[in-house]
């Protein structure tokens, strides 16, 4: 047996406890997974032993490929050619869940917290010559992020913050001018921005269409607000902050794709922002250890919780607090296209 048996193709979620000693499987064959049970004894795999740095939920590697061993890294996602379907038929999804409607502020409420926000429904204010609408907030159940949407319509805005918080920034559509740390920082559609707990930032608009913007904070307690200048003068590394989708760069997840723009490569260590693409499909119901945010980008379709569903279109907000069992669907022949942010920064292919 030079190869491990892979158990299933999906990781374990377990609950550990800060200090204390484990010891993974690395051969696959334990009966007692994703933990050791001494059946390697008769090959040349040891498991792997680790002492646990927090006490709380963690996903371990189930598939036995993971680079991270022994907590997932997705890798389990490439190991078949298609991310895996809801074998369930129209029918049975349907007789289980009921049509979660809009309200009139455009919010279907699902499972857990979870909830779809029609763009419609957002309350707009004007803050430093800003276009403000809170998306997700504490007030809706987050516990770590707050998601701001935002349409630049005046020429220049104030100096806005959100205080010691961290901020990644996203340009939804227009072309806007960043002035951060006395560096001017020309943003196109579809580039995410990582702001430092303490900078202030303006904007400045094309003067032409209104520019949309997404600003998603960590921790959701701060909130955005008009601001003193800040300038550190650090001008080297921003640029390094400043990410464009750039479709060379797209990683597979099986029949997805995906690009982390803002993450822990460019310093981002709470938030992490990312642009998806689904094809017409269902994923099976999953979870995944964060809180995450996600704007629809493009195509039509299905938000599934345990007893809900919800349609969503572009322009739609979701909210996904931790854990919370979902499955979107896509509808559309041509996919779905989607920009997600969540709480803490990893990877987004990692799910149970
Ligand atoms: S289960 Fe092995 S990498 Fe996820």
């Amino acid at each position: 047996m030079s190869e491990p048996v892979s158990p299933r193709l999906k990781p374990y979620r377990v609950d550990l406890v800060d200090g204390e000693r484990y010891s993974w499987c690395a051969c696959g064959l334990s009966k007692a997974q994703p933990f050791c049970d001494g059946s390697h004894r008769d090959s040349f795999f040891k498991p792997l032993q680790f002492h646990a740095s927090t006490t709380g939920p963690a996903v371990l590697c189930g598939c036995k490929q993971s680079n991270t061993a022994p907590h997932c890294d997705g890798s389990h996602n490439n190991l078949s050619e298609a991310y895996e379907e809801d074998e369930r038929s129209v029918a049975e999804l349907l007789s289980l869940t009921s049509e979660s409607l809009f309200n009139e502020q455009g919010r279907a409420q699902l499972d857990g917290g979870c909830y779809v926000q029609r763009p419609e429904g957002l309350q707009w204010h004007l803050m430093g010559g800003l276009e403000v609408a809170p998306v997700i907030t504490s007030v809706d159940g987050a516990i770590h992020l707050s998601q701001y949407a935002a349409r630049l319509t005046s020429k220049q805005t104030e100096h806005l913050s959100c205080g010691m918080g961290a901020m990644v920034m996203y340009v939804d559509k227009g072309t806007v001018t960043l002035h951060l740390e006395g560096a001017e920082l020309p943003l196109t559609e579809r580039t995410g921005v990582y702001i430092k707990p303490g900078e202030s930032f303006s904007l400045e608009g094309s003067g032409e269409e209104a520019a949309h913007c997404l600003f998603c904070i960590c921790p959701g307690s701060f909130s955005l607000q008009t601001a003193e200048v800040s300038n550190s003068g650090g001008v080297d590394e921003l640029s390094k902050r400043v990410v464009a989708y750039n479709p060379v760069l797209v990683e597979a997840m099986a029949d997805r794709f995906y690009q982390v723009l803002v993450g822990e490569a460019v310093g981002s260590n709470d938030i992490s922002q990312f642009i998806g693409q689904i094809p017409q499909s269902k994923a099976v119901p999953h979870r995944h250890l964060y809180e995450e945010t996600i704007l629809i980008l493009s195509g039509q379709g299905m938000l599934w919780t345990e007893n809900y569903r919800a349609a969503v279109a572009p322009g739609d907000f979701v909210f996904l607090p931790a854990q919370q069992e979902h499955s979107l669907q896509c509808h559309s022949e041509a996919g779905m296209e989607l920009v997600g942010h969540f709480y803490p920064a990893g990877s987004p292919t990692i799910n149970y």
